[in-house]
């Protein structure tokens, strides 16, 4: 592990610019699945969940990722808007912790990213009610080769044969909160917290680790 460090007067002012250029970092280390992130959720009597999902795209509106609507964090997002996001790449030392709320992204957001993705994915997406009880592996083995006879074979990206299902699409998590962490030999690691404003702009403070 190389010594890093965070301060004050070298990181951006712009958290959503500051997590890009971790994220880049991330990714020019060949990390496994740098795009991995936990997706904490709560109903809305307090109990929470917790489960993986992948980061698709970010900017200033937020953090998106994909699932399905009618899934288990599906229903509680749909009671309680809120959510936390971990990102955490060990070989980097670093720790990424995101709270916000969350919308649904467009319609139109949600079909651009769904043509973008192999048939073999559009497919699985079609066929799986997804945290539905599932009687057996055969059910869904079925499934899915009954789609594929429907909409044919090949795993083609940007054909439109398969359609999107209306209870799949994206989540955009609108941060309120970001805190940055890197991790540090001497145990002292750096925490930047930033806070958003009510009129858009970032504060920024340090954490005791
Ligand atoms: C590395 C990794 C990435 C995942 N990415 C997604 C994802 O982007 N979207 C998704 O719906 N599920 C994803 N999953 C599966 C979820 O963790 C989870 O099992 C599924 O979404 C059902 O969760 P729920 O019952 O809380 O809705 C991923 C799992 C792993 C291990």
């Amino acid at each position: 592990m190389t010594e890093q460090s965070l301060r004050e007067d070298q990181v951006s002012s712009n958290p959503i610019e500051q997590f890009a250029h971790w994220y880049e970092e991330a990714q020019q280390a060949h990390l496994p699945e740098p795009d991995a992130m936990t997706l904490a959720t709560a109903t809305r009597d307090g109990r929470p969940s917790a489960r993986m999902v992948l980061l698709k795209g970010f900017d200033q509106r937020g953090f998106v990722f994909y699932t399905n609507y009618e899934s288990g964090k599906g229903r509680v997002l749909e009671e309680n808007p809120r959510a936390a996001l971990i990102l955490f790449w060990a070989e980097l030392h670093r720790q990424i912790r995101i709270e916000g709320t969350v919308v649904q992204v467009s319609d139109g957001e949600s079909d651009a990213y769904f043509r973008s993705r192999p048939k073999g994915s559009r497919i699985a997406a079609l066929a799986s009610n997804q945290s539905a009880v599932l009687e057996n592996r055969e059910r869904l083995d079925a499934r899915v080769a009954r789609l594929t006879e429907q909409y044919g074979p090949g795993d083609g990206v940007g054909d439109d044969d398969v359609p999107r299902p209306t209870y799949w699409g994206g989540y955009r998590v609108i941060p309120e909160i970001i805190e940055f962490w890197q991790g540090r030999r001497d145990r002292l690691h750096d925490r930047i917290l930033y806070t958003g404003q009510n009129d858009g702009t970032w504060s920024l403070t340090r954490l005791f680790p």
